[in-house]
């Protein structure tokens, strides 16, 4: 069975709904995680929904998902700019991974619109808001559907 996925996400995505709103919209991270897990649901899809602030978290997670989940939908949030740990512990997981940003990263300021993972990810997706993580498990569904 080729249908089980994790949504990670990094630093301060846990005050969705509270940090800059004009950004990242007013839904807070629970909502969302709630649509995920229906969307995932619909899809036949078993999902887990991952946040944490701390690096080395984010590093472990990504190497225990190896063994035992099929896709990784990935919002390394300012991580996405800065962590080669990350980008190595992506690239050891070899099987569809799809970055994500809710603003479109290359809009903004000169720091972020370098992403150190762009490059070894399967695709992504930036600037389509919150519903970009409903777009994400579509085509990681899709994706995995065709591996079989
Ligand atoms: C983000 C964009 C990053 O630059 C920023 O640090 C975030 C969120 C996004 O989803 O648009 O925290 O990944």
């Amino acid at each position: 069975m080729n249908n089980k996925i994790i949504i990670i996400n990094g630093p301060n995505l846990n005050l969705l709904g509270e940090r800059e709103q004009s950004q990242y919209g007013s839904i807070t991270l629970e909502k969302l995680k709630e649509k995920c897990v229906k969307k995932s649901e619909e899809l036949g899809l078993k999902v887990e929904f991952f946040q944490s602030n701390i690096e080395g978290e984010i590093v472990n997670t990504i190497q225990e998902s190896r063994n035992n989940l099929d896709g990784i939908i990935i919002n390394a949030a300012a991580f996405t700019h800065t962590s080669v740990a990350i980008r190595d512990a992506l690239e050891i997981f070899k099987k569809p991974i799809i970055e994500l940003h809710i603003s479109n990263i290359y809009k903004r300021e000169e720091f972020r619109q370098k992403s150190l993972i762009s490059d070894i990810v399967t695709g992504g997706i930036f600037g389509l808001g919150v519903d970009g993580y409903i777009l994400a498990i579509i085509s990681l569904e899709k994706l995995l559907q065709n591996e079989n």
